[in-house]
């Protein structure tokens, strides 16, 4: 199973990609997140000591072993380097690993637009398309508004592709645009959530403005949150409320996937 979160900037894509990480690893999953943001910190939000995650090498910085795997250097044009790099041991050794959580951290993956194959790109996909076997196992992937670079093949891969949106339009209006790329990219099951909201008037602004989406749940506004945040805390266990709706929103996201399934 694969879980891609993307929306805008500061909606807390961050901050749910840890609690739903905590909520399948709880459950016995082994969980392979992934912090695809330029500003990486996801290690954070699951509480991973600074230390300890200022030791991970993120992947886009391995230029020896992008050139090893894909045959080119990156941020360099032409040349030509095979689409399908070998990733199956990067997660040892470039990783975190705390309460069944294992976490990579992309680093900055440059270039964008669909036909994209620098070789950053190509690691990225080889990690999302290869990294996943068992059905023990989920991968949840912490990105940004930017899903284009993620490539076709590897796009369609994606089990359940999750935007976060707050109450407000321009919130609202990336959430559209993010939507429109996923679905050219061959993205099945798109699902929001709504984030931060305060009461029922807000949440239905959500509902109204995106009623053509499956909404899996609401990350209230709770400003235990953001305290978590500030004292870089793991918000599922700081944050008992937060864990719960978590766990609900898990909850909802497989009975909707096993509908579809059932649907197919
Ligand atoms: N439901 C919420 N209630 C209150 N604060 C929140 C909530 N969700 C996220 N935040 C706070 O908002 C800020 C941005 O959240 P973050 O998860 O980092 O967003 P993103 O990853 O989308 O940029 C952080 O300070 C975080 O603690
Ligand atoms: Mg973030």
């Amino acid at each position: 199973m694969k879980i891609a979160i993307s929306g805008k900037g500061g909606v807390g894509k961050t901050t749910l990609s840890s609690l739903l990480a905590m909520a399948y690893a709880q459950d016995g999953y082994q969980v392979i997140a992934i912090d695809a943001n330029p500003d990486a910190n996801l290690a954070m939000a699951l509480g991973i000591p600074r230390e300890e995650a200022q030791r991970i090498t993120p992947i886009a910085e391995l230029e020896d072993l992008i050139e090893e795997r894909t045959g080119a250097k990156p941020g360099r044009a032409g040349g030509f380097f095979k689409l399908n790099p070998k990733v199956d041991d990067i997660p040892e050794r470039f990783s975190a690993t705390r309460d069944g959580i294992r976490l990579l951290v992309m680093g900055t993956v440059k270039g964008g637009g669909a036909g994209c194959v620098c070789p950053e790109s190509a690691v990225l996909r080889a990690l999302l398309a290869h990294l996943l076997v068992g059905r023990s196992e989920v991968v949840i992937m912490d990105m940004d508004a930017g899903v284009e670079h993620l490539g076709r093949g590897t796009a369609r891969g994606v089990d359940a592709f999750i935007i976060m949106v707050e109450p407000g339009q321009r919130s609202v209006h990336t959430a559209l645009a993010i939507r429109r790329l996923a679905q050219d990219l061959g993205i099945r099951n798109c699902y929001v959530v709504g984030s931060k909201t305060r009461g029922e008037a807000e949440r239905q602004f959500i509902t109204d403005n995106l009623s053509d989406f499956p909404i899996l749940g609401f990350m209230d506004y709770n400003p235990d949150i953001a305290e978590a945040d500030l004292k870089g805390l793991n918000v599922y266990e700081a944050v008992p409320q937060a864990a719960h709706t978590a766990r609900k929103m898990k909850a909802e996201l497989e009975r909707l996937l096993a509908q579809g399934s059932r649907d197919d």
